[in-house]
């Protein structure tokens, strides 16, 4: 199958001529690519399993153009539940619902919960929009691939396995969107993102965070697999000082080592290789995926710095530590 990358309405229409045709097609969101299909049609949602290799037990978001399109989707919808809602949608958010019976068990991976996300990106909601269906869409990589920011890394991956990409230029957040539940008394962050813990506190007064990594009974099943990793090592530095050294040990036994660093430690790089991830924080959150697939196609050794914990950075930390497998030096 060719694989065609386009822009503009031409391609929104493609696309969604697609979609009813009950095809597969990637399109832009403000945090990353996403691989799209038909949620209420279970062949479809196969095919989405199918291009990613993705196992059959992790949930796919549900995506959607307007609030109101929730409604059908959901079982339950209580005041709480719409004060969230309308604080943060559209935006980079995934909204965890009690499902009803049209979504598909295929979708939600047989949980009685679904995932729903208003993609703040024009384009996609136009797309959305013009399918006429609700878009069920994981992150447009392969399974164990980061996640794609760019309509090119979508290709790499998809190449030959889907009829169209949507290019919509780069994604403006760069990782993926908060995944709150909502089903229980007190709303739980079951993966960090955009919309971090601060901002969901202000509106619902006390949000949970879940903890603990890899571990089988995580309730967002995604959390289990290894994930967002480059295809080289890759190891996260606690300061300048023990990125240089490390860098040089490496660089020693023969490696071909990049760092991947903020804008104000260029200098003490000195003539080693580098990525700078940016100035703030939300410039390195914009970069981090694409430096790292960037990264992987020029060295064998990435060097990430300790970004700190502080809102935007500590998510992004949360996939770093995933690529890099807890590896700290
Ligand atoms: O920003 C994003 O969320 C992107 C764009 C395309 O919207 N999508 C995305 O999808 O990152 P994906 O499939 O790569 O990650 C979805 C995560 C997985 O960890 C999955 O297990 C979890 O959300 N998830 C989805 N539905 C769930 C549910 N009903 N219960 C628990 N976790 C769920
Ligand atoms: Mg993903």
């Amino acid at each position: 199958m060719e694989t065609l990358i386009k822009s503009g309405e031409q391609a929104i229409k493609l696309g969604a001529d697609l979609i009813k045709a009950g095809e597969i097609v990637a399109f832009p969101t403000e945090t990353v690519y996403g691989l799209g299909g038909n949620a209420l049609d279970a062949a479809c949602v196969q095919k989405i399993y199918a291009a990613k290799g993705r196992p059959a037990d992790n949930p796919l978001i549900v995506h959607i153009a307007k609030i109101e399109d929730i409604y059908p989707l959901v079982s339950e919808f209580s005041e709480r539940n719409k004060r969230v809602v309308e604080q943060f949608m559209p935006g980079p958010i995934t909204l965890l619902f009690p499902k009803s019976d049209i979504v598909p068990d295929s979708v939600t991976a047989g949980l009685k919960t679904v995932g729903i996300r208003m993609p703040k990106l024009e384009i996609a909601r136009e797309f959305i929009e013009s399918s006429g269906v609700p878009i069920a869409a994981p992150s447009a990589n392969a399974s164990t691939r980061v996640s794609p920011t760019t309509a090119k890394h979508v290709y790499e991956d998809m190449k030959g396995r889907i009829p169209l990409i949507i290019d919509g230029g780069d994604s403006e957040v760069g990782i993926e969107s908060t995944v709150l539940d909502l089903t229980g008394e007190i709303p739980t962050i079951l993966r960090p993102g955009a919309i971090t813990a601060e901002m969901l506190a202000d509106v619902v007064g006390s949000v949970r965070t879940h903890k603990g990594e890899v571990i089988s009974s995580a309730p967002a099943p995604g959390m289990k697999y290894k994930h967002y990793a480059p295809t080289c090592p890759m190891v996260v530095a606690k300061d300048m000082d023990s990125l240089i050294a490390e860098y040089d040990i490496q660089s020693q036994k023969g490696l071909n080592v990049l760092a991947l660093i903020r804008g104000q430690a260029v200098q003490a790089m000195a003539g080693r290789k580098y990525v700078n991830l940016g100035n703030n924080d939300s410039e390195v959150c914009r970069n981090i995926y694409k430096a790292m697939r960037d990264g992987e196609k020029v060295c064998d050794y990435i060097i990430c710095i300790d970004l700190g914990e502080n809102g935007l950075c500590k998510s992004v930390m949360n996939r770093v530590m995933k690529a890099s497998g807890g590896k700290v030096v």
